[in-house]
């Protein structure tokens, strides 16, 4: 089955990308809609406070002034028609007051349309100054020309006062339809930046969704990539047994042709041979049969079984220096305390053998050192093989140890070395890992569970040392 790439989610992402969009543009035109409906109505709102409504309280006043300067105009004939005598000064005062009212109104900008009315008062207004100079100039002409003036008066009062009330209408007319242009502005607006607001709510929960939505589906292809990578590891698992199994049985007649040579007079180099090959069958049956083993119990350790870390060391540091030295390595061997683990030699040899074998080949430079040691830490053995190589860059010493992932390495392989010596360490209650070396190069390591000295003894019944136990096979 094809291993999922959990890259595959272009179309989610894009229409989160475009709900996203959405939310910013809903946002940003409520934003600037409601910023100019504001400044209508801030406009609308000032031309009531700073001219309609003062105009309005001006002409009232002026209305007031008017009544008084005719009750005033009205004393003053009066008193003279009854034969009696009264200075102008009240007459004057009232004028001066109704002044004071009307410069203030006229000081106000004017409205579309108020100019023939603004005209018209002040041209009223001038007719009765002109009457009232008439009314006081009459007063020595006897009484029939002051009634008269007296009229005359009245019927510009008559005058001023419809043309308050013109300017008065103009100014409520514009008061009252810059209140309903205020009242219509923020009702629309409201309802736009409501509108916008459930646009831009529905955006920001189809965006929840559909980033939900997305990390669903990536949760969904990483769990199926790693469950597409177990199941390889497991047809690859099985598959290496069915290879050992095969190899084992390959391996049996060429041992026993080894065993019958070695029984056989032969003089110093072939015998040396012979002990060569031996070896070499001897180590390879050791490994298939700890890698058989393993495969049968997936990873876990068979109860019972004890190795010698240094002997197993020995002998992978001495099947590995052929390379080593076609490598121009130097391949040593230090501090190796005795002490044993609770697994069969084949999956030590394992173990021990890809690490050296990795600081071999991935080993490079003018220096080429590995030191391979093995050490008793509290309840575990620590073992590691330390090189002067090009060393593991930070962000790859976790990855290294997934199945099929390799470094920037030139070296052949498959990725598959520290892939297993981390499930064999982790199936046999250990752990391994890699650290940096101060001045390049890398130090990888494994810890297994070190065996109790007094449980782990040689011969005792249920726990024997595997490493020498007869090949299968060859017990002749
Ligand atoms: N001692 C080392 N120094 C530097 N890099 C290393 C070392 N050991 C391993 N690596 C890096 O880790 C990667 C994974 O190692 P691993 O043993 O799993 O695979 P491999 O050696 O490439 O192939 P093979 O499956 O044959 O072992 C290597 O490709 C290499 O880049
Ligand atoms: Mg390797």
């Amino acid at each position: 089955m094809p291993i999922p790439d959990p890259s595959e989610r272009p179309v989610v992402l894009a229409q989160v990308m475009a709900a996203f969009a959405v939310v910013v543009a809903a946002f940003v035109a409520a934003t600037v809609y409601s910023e100019s409906r504001a400044s209508v109505i801030d406009e609308s709102a000032l031309s009531i406070a700073q001219n309609a409504a003062p105009s309005i309280e001006y002409l009232a006043g002026g209305r007031a002034g008017l009544r008084q300067l005719a009750l005033a105009e009205d004393e003053y004939v009066d008193t003279f028609l009854a034969g009696g005598h009264m200075s102008p000064e009240a007459v004057a005062a009232a004028r001066a007051t109704l002044e004071g009212d009307v410069h203030a109104y006229l000081s106000l900008p004017r409205y579309p349309g108020e100019g023939a009315a603004w005209d018209d008062a002040k041209h009223t207004l001038d007719e009765l100054d002109r009457a009232l100079v008439d009314v006081v100039a009459a007063v020595p002409q006897g009484p029939a020309h002051l009634r008269q003036a007296d009229a005359n008066f009245r019927a510009q009062v008559e005058a001023v006062a419809r043309a308050f009330t013109d300017d008065l209408q103009i100014n409520a007319d514009n008061a009252a339809r810059l209140a309903d242009r205020i009242q219509r502005v923020s009702r629309r607006r409201r309802r736009l930046v409501f509108g916008l607001d459930g646009v831009c709510g529905l955006a920001t929960l189809a965006t929840a969704l559909l980033v939900l939505r997305l990390l669903r589906r990536h949760q969904r292809l990483a769990r199926a990539y790693e469950e597409a990578l177990e199941r390889r590891a497991d047809e690859l698992e099985a598959f290496a047994g069915r290879i050992a199994h095969d190899v084992r049985n390959a391996l049996v007649p060429i041992s026993l042709s080894v065993s019958q040579l070695g029984r056989m007079e032969l003089g110093d180099p072939p015998r040396q041979w012979i002990a060569t090959a031996d070896r070499g069958v001897w180590r390879l049956f050791e490994l298939v049969e700890g890698l058989l083993a393993f495969a049968k119990a997936g990873a876990q350790p068979v109860p019972g079984e004890a190795t010698d870390v240094a002997e197993v060391i020995r002998d992978v540091v001495l099947a590995q220096r052929p390379s080593a030295d076609a490598a121009g390595c130097e391949l040593r061997v230090s501090a190796v305390e005795p002490c044993r683990v609770g697994c069969n030699p084949g999956v030590l040899t394992s173990l021990v053998g890809n690490l050296i074998g990795n600081a071999i080949k991935h080993t490079d430079g003018p220096i080429r050192r590995v030191d391979v040691s093995a050490t008793m830490r509290g309840p575990v053995v620590r073992m590691v093989v330390e090189d002067t190589g090009p060393g593991v860059p930070e962000h790859l010493r976790e990855s290294i140890f997934q199945p099929f992932v390799r470094g920037g390495s030139a070296a052949v392989g498959v990725g598959l070395g520290l892939a297993t010596v981390r499930r064999l360490a982790e199936g046999h209650g250990g752990r391994a890992g890699v650290d940096p070396v101060s001045g390049g190069g890398s130090r990888f390591w494994i810890e297994l569970p070190r065996l109790d000295p007094a449980a782990g003894a040689a011969g005792s019944p249920g726990n024997p040392v595997t490493s020498r136990n007869p090949r299968p096979g060859c017990s002749a």
